[in-house]
């Protein structure tokens, strides 16, 4: 695919994505030549700052460039930074954006990017339509002269009501062609992989229904706290910081039907009717049975304190914001009928890892007797970070007299693919937005189905009463009932062999 030369205008540049991020992934980027001959980046935000302050503080003295290169002042990193730039808007995102089209003219003249800008929002949520409007305003959204691409991060609504609002709100001033959100699991190779596994094989497909699996089971563990981020997650929660999106990605993908093509609206289309068919908790019994919260305490991991949630920096003491969630659900369509789905999500676990597990159905009729293997035992594991890779799961004969059943794994690495360069997810998401394909971004009725499910059990939460909120102490595999919500089926199965 061909990149066309274009301004990548950051709001919000000053902040930690832009160093964290968005720098490594453009450098990644440089490196392999993806980038357009002529390629510029404006960075934009409320402090006063020049560009070359600017460029020491995002690209020269970025932790991830210092540890990559020993010596900083390679020329190929030197001229990577020259095509950073940066503007003040003056104190305010709400403002006249008159200076800010005055440069972005200026650098689109001198670099001839001939009107082809990105303007990506790394700001509060809370500014995403003002900025809309204020480039509006200004005449930068249009597209007689080049194309012009709004792409937002997430949190991405903090409800079913306020994603919708949010939505009417951009959609005011750029089409929903234009909107790119980014869903950053969505660029994770093993997550893509999930439709590569599903539909280009034919020893799965078959089997990828009600008839073979017979539950299906996502974990998504982090080792770390909330880190620096207290304030911010008090307000957010497990629930909305990972579920409603990433993890509710990952189910669409599993859940989908085949689309039609690999055309990004063909693929889309079916991941919206895979969310609008997950069936959504009504009745305060269904939402009691089927979810579990649950908050880290303090303890001592490898010999050394670790804080509880509650006192961490920027969290309430008596917060009942959730760092672990469990949902158990249904999926309301022909393929997936009666069978469950659990997914979890947590802070401080032992370890870091995210894997989809489907379980497949013993088989109907047992002929041999006493094999040792059980309902659990044929499994595909995907694990999707880290250990990136595949599972299989299954029994085999013991060598000798009768028939004996021992367990056997057979095990995929990415790793064993050596020399393939595996691009971030950063690094993927904002190359396919430069080259104006939305496949791996989430559309406006995506994100809403995914709130759609998710809301009543937010507001289900918050009435606090006969809510299950539990305590596990920072660093075990959560609260000591997580299992309740698993049973008559089994336990959790924990990331590993
Ligand atoms: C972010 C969440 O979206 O994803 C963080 O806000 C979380 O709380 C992070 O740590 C996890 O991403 P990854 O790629 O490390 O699994």
């Amino acid at each position: 695919n061909k990149t066309e030369n274009q301004i990548l205008v950051i709001f919000g540049a000053s902040g930690d994505l832009t160093a964290r991020k968005l720098v490594p992934a453009l450098f990644n980027l440089y490196q392999a030549d993806q980038l357009p001959d002529n390629f510029v980046v404006l960075g934009a935000s409320r402090s006063d700052m020049t560009d070359s302050a600017f460029r020491n503080k995002v690209v020269l003295e970025s932790t991830y460039l210092k540890n990559k290169l020993e010596n900083l002042e390679d020329d190929r990193v030197k001229d990577f930074a020259s095509k950073f730039f940066y503007e003040d808007l003056g104190g305010s995102y709400d403002t006249d954006y008159g200076r800010l089209r005055k440069r972005v003219e200026d650098l689109k003249n001198k670099y001839q990017t001939s009107g082809n800008i990105i303007y990506y929002l790394s700001t509060p949520p809370t500014l995403y339509e003002t900025i809309a409007q204020r480039l509006s305003d200004a005449g930068m959204g249009t597209q007689n002269n080049g194309w012009k691409r709004l792409i937002v991060e997430k949190p991405f609504g903090y409800s079913l009501d306020t994603a919708k609002q949010l939505n009417r709100g951009i959609q005011k001033f750029f089409k929903e062609d234009q909107i790119y959100r980014i869903d950053h699991y969505l660029g994770k190779e093993t997550v893509q992989n999930l439709l590569i596994t599903r539909f280009a094989n034919s020893i799965f497909e078959p089997l990828w229904n009600r008839n073979y699996i017979h539950h299906v089971e996502i974990t998504n563990a982090e080792s770390v706290g909330v880190e620096k981020r207290g304030g911010y997650y008090d307000t957010s929660g497990a629930l909305r910081d990972m579920f409603q999106n990433h993890l509710l990605q990952i189910v669409s993908l599993i859940v989908m039907e085949p689309p039609i093509s690999d055309a990004p609206e063909d693929i889309r289309n079916e991941k919206v009717k895979a969310l609008k068919s997950l069936r959504v908790m009504k009745t305060d019994q269904e939402l009691f049975d089927h979810t579990i919260r649950a908050q880290y305490t303090k303890s001592v991991i490898d010999g050394k304190e670790v804080k509880g949630y509650r006192e961490e920096e920027g969290v309430d003491k008596d917060s009942t914001t959730e760092t672990y969630a469990a949902i158990k659900f249904f999926v309301d369509n022909w393929r997936w009928k009666d069978t469950p789905f659990y997914v979890r999500t947590a802070k401080r676990m032992p370890t870091k890892a995210t894997e989809v597990v489907i379980h497949f159905k013993t088989p109907h009729h047992q002929v041999f007797q006493d094999t040792g293997l059980d309902s659990k035992d044929n499994k595909l594991v995907i694990r999707i970070q880290p250990d990136e890779g595949i599972l299989i799961k299954f029994g085999v004969k013991v060598p000798g007299q009768g028939f004996k059943v021992e367990r056997a794994n057979l095990d995929f690495y990415y790793s064993s693919l050596a020399e393939t360069h595996v691009m971030e997810a950063y690094e993927r998401l904002l190359l396919d937005a430069m080259q104006g394909d939305a496949t791996l971004y989430a559309r406006a009725d995506e994100v809403e189905a995914a709130w759609e499910f998710v809301d009543p059990i937010l507001k289900y939460w918050e009435k606090g009463k006969d809510v299950r909120m539990y305590g596990y102490a920072a660093g075990v595999w959560g609260p000591e009932n997580s299992n309740e919500l698993i049973d008559g089926i089994g336990e959790w199965r924990n990331p590993g062999p």
